[in-house]
């Protein structure tokens, strides 16, 4: 008779426990999906529109400005914008858009951190009446609505056109981004128009040609260490596709003393860069302003749910189809030219460049 009373007051606890609870249940988000990283830029409840947006990291200071800007727009018009970052996880993405996804959001910006796989994000995206921004990087093999980005196929021929310029003859360490990120694989297109011809005639010898997983710095200065000790150190140029992955280059040339002796390239005028390039030890990179990316891509997602036309004027072929394109242009930056485009624009500060 105990164990029959006990039993009842238990089960009669449990049900007065589910019934207290289950007005929380809507409000717990999957862990995975937020791990601090994710925000609500404005008050949802003054919100006409709701935008998600899925970054694939904030490791690189460019990706950190983009965030900021788009925030801020989002602020400004009264958009409600929400975030998540996947840290380079093409998986937790895929679960963080879901989340976005059964958030209700009307619109969703992405730059996915591996380029094929997250042609499944889309799907989902439009099978719940969502249109998908390809935001900086192109999805691929789906019909995707829209691509905003630089010309990327350009910024790597400005890398190329500048460093067979400086460097026509010699031992060339050619060095490009993620497998997983398309733009990777336009930048080396962009840079190859001018190194290869060179290489064909033989006045430029390959001795190293690789990729760098997730454009990982450390990745980049061990396979820079390696080709200088496989070559005695007689590297005359090197292509290296970021800022991030040059300066892990630029620490193994140090190693050798190198630095500032040995051109390399880069790209998205982060301050560490900018720093080496006034300091000599880094030839150029490439400015490719976020600032304008960013407001561009919340600009964009409001015209897409009005309804309005985009002016984009060229389309981009992912594998399936022409995705219509908006792409932004890049521009070089080197010593010559960095007062004027980095720091009268705004970018970065005179101070923190010059800062020794
Ligand atoms: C971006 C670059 C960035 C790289 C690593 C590329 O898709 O276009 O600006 O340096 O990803 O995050």
């Amino acid at each position: 008779m105990k164990k029959l009373v006990n039993r009842i007051s238990l089960f009669l606890f449990t049900l007065v426990f589910l019934f207290a609870c289950s007005g929380c249940v809507t409000s717990v988000q999957p862990t995975d999906a937020n791990s601090g990283s994710d925000s609500d830029s404005t008050d949802t409840s003054k919100s006409e529109i709701s935008i998600g947006l899925s970054l694939p990291t904030q490791k690189e200071e460019r990706w950190v400005k983009d965030r900021i800007t788009m925030e801020a727009e989002a602020k400004a018009l009264g958009v409600d914008l929400k975030v998540q970052v996947s840290e380079d996880d093409a998986v937790k993405q895929d679960s963080q858009c879901d989340y976005l996804i059964s958030q209700g959001i009307d619109i969703l910006i992405l730059a996915p951190s591996d380029a094929k796989s997250s042609a499944s994000i889309v799907d989902k995206a439009h099978k719940a009446g969502i249109k998908v921004i390809s935001y900086d990087r192109l999805v691929m093999g789906t019909d995707v609505d829209v691509y905003l980005s630089f010309d990327n196929v350009k910024v790597g021929e400005l890398q190329g056109e500048y460093i067979t310029k400086l460097v026509p003859k010699g031992n060339y360490v050619v060095l490009a981004g993620s497998p997983s990120d398309n733009n990777a694989t336009l930048f080396k297109k962009g840079a190859m128009k001018y190194i290869q011809p060179l290489a064909d005639k033989g006045d430029i010898k390959i001795v190293l040609e690789d990729a760098i997983t997730d454009w990982q710095p450390s990745e980049a200065m061990k396979k820079m260490q390696t080709a200088l000790s496989a070559n005695g150190n007689k590297i005359d140029a090197v292509l290296a596709p970021n800022d991030g992955t040059a300066g892990g280059c630029i620490q193994a040339l140090a190693e050798q003393k190198l630095d500032g002796k040995i051109p390399i390239t880069g790209q998205d005028s982060e301050l560490q860069a900018a720093q080496r390039i006034v300091q000599g030890t880094q030839t150029m990179t490439i400015f490719k302003d976020t600032r304008e990316l960013g407001k561009e891509a919340i600009k964009i997602a409001k015209k897409i749910l009005n309804g309005e036309d985009l002016g984009a004027t060229q389309t981009v072929n992912n594998e399936k189809i022409d995705v219509p394109s908006i792409l932004l242009t890049p521009v070089v930056v080197d010593k010559n030219n960095i007062d004027d485009v980095l720091i009268n624009s705004g970018y970065l500060k005179k101070d923190d460049v010059y800062k020794k």
